[in-house]
């Protein structure tokens, strides 16, 4: 029998109108382009404005852009899971809100939430329902509106976060591409250096958690920093030896957009040169779980079938992980 592996086969994306320069963030907090940059590659990011406008916003229209380019009928996909750390609702799924939106109405829909990792996480689980033949179209978005937990007032976290959304549609795959290996980890040791305080069980909002500034992120960046260096470049490594790659086999890096510094480490680690690894922090700063396919969209033009791409993500939890995928079609 012929083994069925887990392809994309289509993406999209959407990232909001205004955009958010260094410049401007020089008014809200004590801090220079020049320091931006050069500590995280960061130019500018884009932030979704209009009331009433959340997460979801974003997401149906990834959604809509690809099912627009490749001519998908809503109503075939089997799921649909929306990876997010920024939910319209504490309660309520988002992802069920987003199927119903784009016609999806065959499919039933949840999130994922795994910080910067849900992407990478999704991956995973889409690709999984695949490969037991269970579903043949499952729909994967990753999308935050990072401006809804952000402080303009905290220089450490407001230079770095941006909003954005981005979909990847995965199908049965018999030429065996698609998704070939996958490691993936966690470890709680990192709620400390990377959360939001308040507004869940542990913290119940109220008018004090609110004046305190507790709904927002919070960030011990050299902190995270050191861990996400080290875990991304393990990780990403891991997936070479244990495939018997070498620096030649790899296409494209897709890197988890946190920092430039820690892509740059990640593909030294890997041995690959800037050519080969994936980059739009420039432009969209830390989108969370959009980053991933925001790339994807990014460079789909340039992706050929039977690349080897290798994927690494770092996030609160800490989760962490990387995936090597074999692209499946060319544009
Ligand atoms: O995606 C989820 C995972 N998140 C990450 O992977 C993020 C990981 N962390 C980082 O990317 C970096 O740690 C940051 C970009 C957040 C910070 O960069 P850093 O090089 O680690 O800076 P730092 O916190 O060590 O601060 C260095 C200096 C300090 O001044 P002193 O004490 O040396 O005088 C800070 O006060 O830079 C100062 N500083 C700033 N200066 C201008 C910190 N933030 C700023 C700022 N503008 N925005």
């Amino acid at each position: 029998m012929t083994k069925i592996t887990a392809a994309i086969t289509a993406v999209g994306k959407y990232v909001p109108e205004y955009v958010l320069t260094n410049k401007e963030l020089e008014s809200y907090v004590d801090t220079n382009d020049e320091w931006i940059t050069s500590r995280t590659g960061i130019k500018e990011r884009r932030i979704l404005k209009g009331e009433g406008l959340g997460t979801s916003y974003m997401a149906i229209k990834s959604a809509e852009d690809l099912m627009q380019k490749k001519n998908i009928n809503p109503e075939e996909i089997d799921l649909v899971i929306v990876g997010t750390a920024t939910p319209d609702l504490p309660v309520a799924s988002t992802a069920a809100y987003v199927a119903s939106e784009i016609g999806a109405v065959n499919a039933f829909a949840y999130d994922l939430q795994a910080a910067c990792s849900s992407f990478l996480y999704g991956m995973s689980t889409a690709a999984s329902y695949i490969e037991s033949g269970r579903y043949k179209k499952v729909l994967l978005i990753g999308a935050d509106k990072m401006s809804s937990i952000i402080d303009y007032k905290d220089r450490a976290t407001c230079i770095i976060f941006g909003d954005g959304a981005g979909a990847a549609l995965f199908e049965p795959n018999t030429e065996s591409l698609g998704l070939q290996d996958e490691y993936l980890r966690s470890d709680g040791v990192g709620r400390d250096f990377l959360r939001i305080e308040a507004g869940g069980s542990l913290m119940p909002p109220t008018a004090e958690t609110v004046k305190n500034g507790q709904h927002f992120v919070y960030q011990e960046g050299k902190t995270v920093f050191k861990y996400a260096v080290s875990n991304m470049a393990d990780v990403s490594e891991k997936m070479l030896t244990r495939n018997n790659l070498t620096e030649e086999d790899i296409q494209w890096l897709v890197p988890h957009q946190a920092n430039k510094r820690i892509i740059e480490a990640t593909a030294r680690r890997v041995g690959v040169g800037s050519e080969k690894v994936m980059m739009n922090i420039h432009r969209y700063g830390n989108t969370t779980s959009a980053t991933l396919p925001l790339l994807l969209a990014d460079y789909e033009n340039q992706l050929k079938k039977g690349d080897n791409l290798i994927f690494a993500a770092f996030g609160g939890g800490f989760t962490w992980g990387a995936i090597y995928l074999k692209w499946a079609y060319n544009s």
